[in-house]
């Protein structure tokens, strides 16, 4: 008997995971490890998001809801649309789903087709490969250079288009680069789908993450079609309002697309929970505060990793402007990007993840996600130093 699918078998989820489980296991054997492993931030969400989940818990919404999502919602997300990239959605194009890794599920399987073409950046969040090769559809990679800042060149997206390309999906701020794109650079990738007629799918779930002393400033291609022919706003709770276990995000997309989208996530999910959308409506009308917080924390901490990163012989690691990681090269230790992952986990106690992962343009490099207390990456870069220089730690 045949087990599985040729779908399932294309699968490779997010392999980050597989890191996670790993260090799991050596901490119950007793070691101690400092996790920069995974994009989550280590804030807790705040407390007034909370209290208004209690809140609704306590008022019974515990039933379905309409699957597009409730429409108070809808109307907090399109003001807040309308606040953040000057222009307001109609409420028939948006869409709450259960964060944004699905939204390029739902986004791909809705638009193309087995053997049409999505252009990704390489290196890249992981599920667009997973899900583009799951639906059959080819992801075709540009590699983003480090001597370009690990931006996307318009040059090399003009390059890779044919006449299969139904999409293109970008992502500024970047994981796993922390890289911010121009304003001209996105214009110009615009203008190039709309040429030469694609989809255009904006990954923006660290649009908020941008530090203050970045001289590239956030901006959406949303801006150029109001998410009414081509542009697909992608977009989560997880990262900004540290509610990644929550499961809440929404996307903005050409009316006629969002009610595709919506019934495919009825097929499959037929609603997000009330009582977490509640959670999400006070998250976008309450203080904004806690989310600029944060945002002040991840700067510190970014300056204090880029610095005691470039301390360590062997590492060269650019800053980045935005997200909450960071990409050193690590070539020069001699070492791929596994084998650094397992050497440091082995000998230094320092979970990392290898930029290989993100697509074959990471080779050469890892990801370190700097929600964790300045103390632990002062700690964490100096046993990693110790670990290169052959000492053991504690
Ligand atoms: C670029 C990017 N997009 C989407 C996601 C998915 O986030 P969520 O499904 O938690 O909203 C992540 C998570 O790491 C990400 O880094």
């Amino acid at each position: 008997m045949r087990r599985f699918s040729d779908a399932a078998n294309r699968l490779e989820g997010q392999k980050m995971f597989q890191i996670l489980a790993k260090t799991k296991e050596l901490e119950r054997q007793g070691k101690t490890i400092l996790h920069f492993e995974i994009g989550d931030p280590d804030f807790n969400t705040p407390r007034n998001i909370v209290d208004a989940a209690y809140d609704s818990l306590r008022k019974g919404e515990t039933h379905y809801a309409s699957s597009s999502g409730l429409f108070e919602f809808k109307v907090a997300a399109a003001e807040v649309t309308e606040k953040s990239r000057g222009f307001k959605p109609d409420l028939n194009q948006i869409l709450v789903t259960p964060g944004a890794n699905v939204q390029v599920y739902y986004a791909v399987a809705c638009t193309t087709n087995p053997g049409e073409e999505v252009i990704i950046p390489d290196p890249s969040f992981v599920s667009y490969k997973s899900v583009i090769n799951f639906l059959g559809a080819k992801p075709v990679s540009i590699a983003l250079l480090e001597k370009n800042d690990f931006r996307l060149n318009p040059k090399d997206v003009e390059k890779a288009v044919t006449d299969k390309t139904r999409m293109i999906i970008i992502n500024s701020p970047h994981n796993p680069t922390g890289a911010v794109m121009k304003e001209e650079e996105i214009a110009e990738i615009y203008d190039i789908s709309k040429k030469h007629d694609f989809y255009l799918l904006s990954d923006e779930i660290y649009a908020r993450m941008i530090y203050d002393d970045s001289e590239i400033k956030f901006h959406s291609p949303s801006a150029y079609d109001h998410c009414k022919e081509r542009v697909i706003l992608s977009n989560s709770f997880s990262k900004s309002y540290a509610m990644t276990g929550w499961r809440i995000g929404g996307v903005t997309a050409p009316s006629d697309l969002t009610e595709k989208m919506t019934l495919l996530l009825e097929s499959t999910t037929s609603c997000v929970s009330p009582f977490i959308q509640k959670a999400g409506i006070e998250a976008l009308k309450g203080s904004q505060e806690p989310i600029k917080a944060m945002v002040r924390e991840f700067k510190k901490r970014r300056d204090l990793m880029v610095e005691k990163l470039n301390a360590i012989p062997g590492i060269n690691c650019l800053k980045p402007k935005g997200a909450f990681y960071v990409f050193p090269n690590i070539r020069t230790t001699g070492l791929t990007s596994q084998e650094f992952t397992d050497f440091m986990l082995e000998e230094a106690g320092v979970a990392v993840c290898p930029g290989n992962y993100f697509g074959d343009s990471g080779e050469g490099y890892v990801r370190l996600c700097y929600a964790n207390s300045l103390e632990n990456i002062e700690r964490a870069t100096e046993r990693m130093k110790d670990a290169l220089e052959n000492k053991t730690y504690q």
